[in-house]
C-alpha cells in the first residue's frame, strides 16, 4: 500500500460545528431562511465537561488505561509519566471546564478510522477505542506541520482530544490519538521539552527497531528522544498518545522531523 504520486494534498475544511454536535448537525444547520448568528453569540462559551459525556468518558477511560490498564507494569520513569498524567488529567476533570469549539476536519488517513476502531474494539484497548468512535465525526485531524512530507499527507494524522487548543482545554497535558495507514514509516523526530507516550490502541507497530508493540503496550518516549514509527503491512494503527511538559511549548510544540543522520547513527534507527 505505496502512496501513489500526484495526489492532491487533503480533503477541504468542514463546516465549523459547536464541539458537542454531529459533523451532520453543522452542515444542516444552515438553512436559508434563517438569519445569521450574531457574534456574540458564535462566541457562546461552550458546554461543560460534566454537561458532554462523550467527552468526559472518553477522557475517564484516558485516566483508567494510564493507571491499570494497558502496561501496568514499567520502571521509574514510567511510572512517574503515567502519575503525572493521570493527576493533570484528574485535575481537569475535577475543574469541569468549558469545552473549545473547534470544527472537525477529516485528513487522507481518516479513510482508515473505521477500520481501526474496528480492531480496537476487539483487543485490550476496547473501551478507549469505543470511547473514541462515539466522537468520531467531532474529531479534528490535522498534520502538525507547516509543510508535511509528501508521502505522509495520506498516511498519517493526529488529533487533539486535549489540550491548550481544546476541545477540552489544558495548559499542561495534551491527549490525543494518531491514525497511520498500513506500511507506513513515519520519519525520526523528536520533542524538545515534552514527554510523549504512545498507548496503542489498534495494530502491530514497531518504534525505531526495538520491538513490535501490540495493542495494549505503552511506549514512553523522554524529551529530545530520536524515534520512527514504522506500521504493519495489513491494518491501520491507532495510538493514543500523552504529552506532558510546559505550558509554553505545548501551546507551541513546533513539530518538525530530524534530518541528521548523525542523529539516526547515535540512535540506531
Ligand atoms: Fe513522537
Amino acid at each position: 500500500m505505496q502512496p501513489s504520486q500526484g495526489e492532491s494534498p487533503m480533503s477541504p475544511t468542514q463546516t465549523p460545528a459547536p464541539v458537542d454536535a454531529p459533523v451532520e448537525a453543522a452542515a444542516s444547520d444552515v438553512a436559508a431562511a434563517e438569519p445569521e448568528p450574531s457574534p456574540a453569540a458564535a462566541a457562546e462559551p461552550g458546554p461543560r465537561l460534566s454537561e458532554a459525556p462523550d467527552w468526559s468518558y472518553l477522557l475517564l477511560e484516558f485516566e483508567t488505561m494510564y493507571r491499570a490498564g494497558g502496561s501496568a507494569g514499567g520502571s521509574k520513569a514510567i511510572r512517574g509519566h503515567r502519575k503525572r498524567v493521570r493527576e493533570t488529567l484528574s485535575a481537569v476533570l475535577d475543574a469541569d471546564p468549558r469545552l473549545i469549539a473547534r470544527a472537525p476536519q477529516e485528513k487522507p488517513v481518516t479513510a482508515y478510522l473505521p477500520r481501526a476502531l474496528d480492531v480496537g474494539e476487539r483487543g485490550a484497548m476496547s473501551a478507549l477505542a469505543r470511547a473514541l468512535g462515539r466522537v468520531a465525526g467531532r474529531l479534528t485531524w490535522e498534520y502538525g506541520y507547516a509543510r508535511p512530507p509528501r508521502h505522509l499527507t495520506r498516511r498519517y494524522a493526529y488529533c487533539e482530544v486535549m489540550g491548550p487548543q481544546g476541545p477540552v482545554p489544558s495548559e499542561r497535558l495534551i491527549l490525543g490519538f494518531v491514525l497511520l495507514a498500513p506500511s507506513t514509516t513515519y520519519p525520526q523526530h523528536s520533542h524538545k521539552e515534552i514527554e510523549e507516550s504512545y498507548l496503542s490502541v489498534a495494530g502491530a507497530w514497531s518504534e525505531n527497531d526495538t520491538a513490535v508493540y501490540a495493542p495494549g503496550s505503552l511506549i514512553l518516549n523522554r524529551p529530545e528522544h530520536e524515534h520512527r514509527i514504522t506500521t504493519g503491512d495489513l491494518e491501520p494503527c491507532l495510538l493514543a498518545y500523552a504529552w506532558t511538559g510546559p505550558a509554553g511549548r505545548l501551546a507551541a510544540p513546533g513539530m518538525k522531523l530530524s534530518a541528521s543522520r548523525k542523529a539516526r547513527v547515535a540512535h540506531g534507527i
